[in-house]
């Protein structure tokens, strides 16, 4: 058997603040990262992506006073193998705040973040997140080309070498988006801290990386054309993605984000954990879909 490297990042942030203004009524009473993406919340994607890779130590930070109804859905993660905590933001002052809220979470540690509302597929995600996760010293992303770059942050890219990194550029830099999964070493604390807010107010990730970028501690890795980062911020791509799983998962049979079937294969849970989660959930598609699982 492989033995683990101790130095793998080990601790995971989801970020899943934010009012979800683009879509409301939906997102008035219930965070968008708790509506259905086909058969599941949003937030079994990105919570299944740091299960690929291995990560048990997740810390999710809610928005103000949603903190119930995600204990209602995730309680302490026990049942599916990893330790789940909560931690509110008190206002949506940009991603990099993830890092100071979750400065005792990460302690000495590097740390991954996900974005509570980004969506990943593809066949070599999983080896990718693993090599994702060796990470030592400095900062990775990974990059995705879209259609329309001026919604995210993008990079420049030349020789392998990130040369611009910028913030939902007007004019046109590149066409490829950072995607809402990073990787950092645990300088990302004190990096954090350093940032000012921008023109909209908020903590940019892109400064952040920017820090990195400057001391030549940034590398970039891509999702590939094979595979899918699709977008759930506005009420048509949420169902564009919505779509996207209810075509596949109906055509092969299986799941995209089954977390028990994730810990499950990566022997982080047993038979008997399918049993009570079967019982968590009642009688329903997906137990039926756990049942499968373990028969
Ligand atoms: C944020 C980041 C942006 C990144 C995107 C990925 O954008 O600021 O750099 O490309 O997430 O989803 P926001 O969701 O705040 O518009």
């Amino acid at each position: 058997a492989k033995v683990r490297n101790k130095k793998m990042i080990k601790k995971g942030i989801i970020l899943s603040g934010g009012m979800g203004t683009r879509m409301s009524p939906l997102t008035k009473a219930v965070n968008k990262q708790l509506l259905p993406i086909y058969d599941k919340p949003l937030i079994f994607y990105p919570l299944s992506i740091l299960m690929l890779a291995k990560i048990k130590d997740i810390l999710i930070i809610v928005n103000k006073g949603q903190l119930n109804q995600y204990k209602k859905l995730l309680p302490d993660g026990r049942r599916l193998g990893i330790n789940i905590t909560y931690k509110e933001q008190v206002a949506p002052r940009g991603l990099p705040e993830a890092f100071i809220i979750g400065e005792k979470f990460i302690g000495k540690n590097n740390v991954a973040l996900i974005l509570g509302d980004n969506f990943f597929y593809g066949q070599y995600l999983t080896q990718k997140l693993l090599n994702c996760v060796k990470l030592k010293k400095g900062a990775s992303v990974l990059l995705h080309k879209v259609k329309s770059p001026e919604k995210y942050g993008v990079a420049k890219v030349k020789n392998n070498k990130i040369t611009i990194i910028k913030e939902k550029p007007k004019k046109y830099v590149s066409d490829l988006a950072i995607t809402g999964l990073y990787f950092f070493d645990n300088k990302v604390i004190k990096f954090a801290k350093e940032l000012k807010p921008s023109k909209r107010n908020e903590l940019e990730i892109t400064d952040l990386l920017n820090k990195y970028k400057r001391q030549k501690n940034l590398k970039a890795d891509y999702i590939g054309r094979g595979g899918a980062w699709l977008d759930t911020g506005s009420l048509d791509d949420f169902y564009k993605t919505s779509n996207f799983v209810s075509a596949i998962e109906n055509r092969q049979g299986f799941k995209i984000a089954c977390l028990e079937e994730i810990s499950y294969l990566n022997k982080w849970i047993s038979k008997k954990d399918i049993r009570s989660s079967i019982k968590f959930y009642g009688n329903c598609e997906y137990s039926n879909y756990l049942k499968k699982v373990i028969a």
